[in-house]
Formats: structure tokens, sequence, C-alpha cells
């Protein structure tokens, strides 16, 4: 799979990510990480965790990664084609404020996207979904209704879903991604949290099909 380091790609094999895993209590992967400052920020917070970035986009990842600390990785890949070599890593999994093909995958309950979620996310994983609604409205959603759709969409994949909470400016401004920021001071901060868990009881028949 390939991975991005300032201008620098390069490919890693599993054996090697494996390696560099080794000695970690957790691994939290981050799916359309954007500009990747959210992945810098936990790795420095949380030292004995190893936080993986991943977007489909490597020019908004030359500035972070170049200067993250050595517990933080980007790798570059579409999230509907999520790489094999990350199967059952992820004891956390975050996707905030998607938009384009990663929130329109989401809605649409696209096949590859979902699976490649559910390979990703060891059993009770942690997947938390941030929306907004500038996002949302642009694919055609209300906030509400699209928060319903993925919270849906989530639980048909194996995830016990609680029914998204609100979040407003000052709740958003607390949040260290670089689009919380934009929406808390932008003209329309609203944005819904979605707290998922993988399910442990269909985690076998779900990989069936
Ligand atoms: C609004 S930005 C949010 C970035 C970051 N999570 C944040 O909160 O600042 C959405 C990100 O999703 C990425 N994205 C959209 N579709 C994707 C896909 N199919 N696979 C991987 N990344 C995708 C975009 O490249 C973009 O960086």
């Amino acid at each position: 799979m390939e991975i991005i380091r300032g201008k620098h790609a390069s490919f890693i094999d599993e054996p090697a990510l494996v390696e560099r895993l080794a000695g970690y209590d957790a691994i939290h992967v981050d799916i359309g990480t954007g500009d990747g400052r959210f992945v810098a920020h936990l790795a420095r917070a949380c030292p004995n965790a190893f936080v993986i970035g991943i977007d489909a986009c490597r020019e908004n990842l030359r500035d972070v990664s170049r200067v993250a600390p050595e517990n933080a990785l980007f790798i570059i890949a579409n999230a509907q084609g999520l790489p094999a070599a990350l199967r059952s890593l992820a004891s956390q999994v975050t996707i905030n404020f998607p938009w384009g093909s990663l929130l329109e995958g989401l809605l649409a309950n696209d096949p590859a996207l979902l699976a490649g979620l559910r390979r990703v996310a060891r059993p009770n994983t942690m997947l938390e979904v941030r929306l907004n609604g500038g996002a949302l409205a642009e694919a055609g959603w209300s906030l509400e209704d699209g928060g319903s759709r993925v919270r849906d969409v989530l639980a048909e994949n194996g995830f016990d879903v609680p029914p998204p909470i609100a979040l407003r400016a000052g709740e958003l401004k607390a949040i260290p991604t670089t689009w919380a920021k934009r929406l808390a001071f932008g003209r329309d901060p609203r944005a819904l949290y979605l707290r998922a868990v993988r399910n442990v009881s269909t985690v076998s028949e779900l990989e069936r099909v």
C-alpha cells in the first residue's frame, strides 16, 4: 500500500506494517483524514497508540505528514478499496466530516466501503462518525435525515449505533480537525456525532456475505 511522508511517497507491505505497529497498545484509523492534523494531534497526545490516516488525496497530506511523530502513518487509498493489510487492525476508527464519495458511500450503503470498514474494525471497535450539515445538503440530505440514514446503514453493517448527538459551534471548536474549526467559525456550524461499536455477534455472519 502507498504511504506518504512529506513529498516522498513509497510503498509498505504487510510484514513491514506489522513491524511498525509492534508494541503499541491501540491502533486508531482515521478515514478521509484530509490534511492529517487530527492524526498528528492524536499521535502526539497518545504516544502508546499508533495512528493511521487514510485519504484519497495525497496533496493535502504533504505538510502534516512531513513533521508527524513516528507513531503516525499516512496511507494514500480510496475508502472504497481499503488495503487488505489493515484487516482487523483498528481498535478505533474515525470518519470526520466526510464529503464526496466517502459521504455518498455511507449514505448509499456502498458495499465496498462498508465491507472495508467491517474488515478494518475488530469486534468491539468504536467507530466515530461526524457529519456536517453543509456536506449533507450538497449530497441532497437534511442534517437529521442524513444522520438517521448513516445510522441505519451502520446498523445494517454490524455496528450498534445510538441516535446521533448534535454538535454546535462550541463542541466543534474542541475537535482537533481542520474541518471542525472551519465549521465552528463558518456560517452553518451544525453537525452530528455518531458513536458506533462493532457488534461482536454479527462479525462472522456478515463476513460470510
Ligand atoms: C471535508 S474533508 C475532512 C477532512 C478531515 N477529516 C477533517 O476533519 O479536517 C473530507 C475528506 O474526505 C476525503 N475523501 C472523500 N472521499 C474519499 C474516499 N472515497 N476515500 C478516501 N478519502 C476520501 C477527501 O479527500 C477529504 O480530504
